[in-house]
């Protein structure tokens, strides 16, 4: 029975190498590829642009170019998207590189006025969304779908992986198990054979022993007839 634990679980972790190593480098590329960021929807709760009739408000992140939202003119009013505005995707994730993004809105006289800034994570999207809030001045609600496909299709591949180990696990049991039945049956069918033998040896040391013992009787008799 010993044997029987012992064997698969130092068998497996050769097959365990492989499907970690496989793992890994199976997720290489996905953690490589660029993950777009949608603007899925906002509540704005605040302007700062105090001449214009309407606001012009755009997303920005560092080095790129801005994205302007051209539909959120109005206070308090939840604009909903679907992310196949022509101005999606508000940007793209590469790997797991923040990038600093930030709301604004233009303004006429002076520098533009700042929403709020913030250090766009992968991390932050829980099921692919994020929400972004920010006090008396917006809540934002952020879609990376690819993001969800990413943890979705991990999620599936470490599943599959389980039950691929669960499968070679079970495979070895079997083998280790018809292997050591092979080898106790070899052992019951030699043992038994070699105490066949020794007893027939047995039993012809005793009949000749038994033998003589009768010749050594008869002797006895004759010398004594
Ligand atoms: C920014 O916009 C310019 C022109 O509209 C375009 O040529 C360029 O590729 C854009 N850059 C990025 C990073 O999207
Ligand atoms: C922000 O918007 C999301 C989605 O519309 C909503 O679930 C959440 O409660 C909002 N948060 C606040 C503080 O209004």
């Amino acid at each position: 029975m010993k044997v029987r634990r012992y064997l698969p679980l130092s068998g497996v972790s050769i097959p365990h190498l492989i499907l970690i190593s496989s793992l890994i480098f199976s997720s290489i590329p996905g953690s490589l590829s660029s993950k777009a960021i949608t603007l899925r929807s906002i509540q704005i709760y605040n302007t700062h642009e105090f001449l214009g009739p309407h606001p012009t408000i755009y997303f920005y992140c560092k080095g790129e170019n801005k994205t302007i939202l051209p539909d959120v003119k109005e206070k308090h009013f939840s604009y909903i998207f679907y992310g196949e505005e022509s101005w999606q995707p508000l940007t793209e994730l590469p790997g797991k590189k923040c990038k600093r993004c930030g709301l604004y809105e233009f303004d006429t006289i002076k520098s533009d006025d700042v929403f709020d800034e913030w250090d766009l994570c992968l991390d932050d999207f829980i099921n692919g969304i994020s929400i972004h809030y920010k006090a008396k001045q917006f809540n934002a609600t952020l879609l990376c779908e690819d993001c969800q496909v990413a943890t979705d299709s991990a999620q599936t591949s470490t599943s599959s992986d389980g039950s691929a180990n669960k499968k070679i696990d079970l495979i070895l049991v079997v083998v280790i198990s018809v292997l050591v039945s092979i080898m106790a049956t070899i052992v019951t069918v030699g043992a038994y054979k070699y105490w066949q033998k020794r007893k027939r040896e047995k039993d012809q040391a005793h009949f000749l022993k038994l033998f003589e013992e009768g010749d050594d009787i008869e002797d006895e008799l004759g010398l004594s007839m």
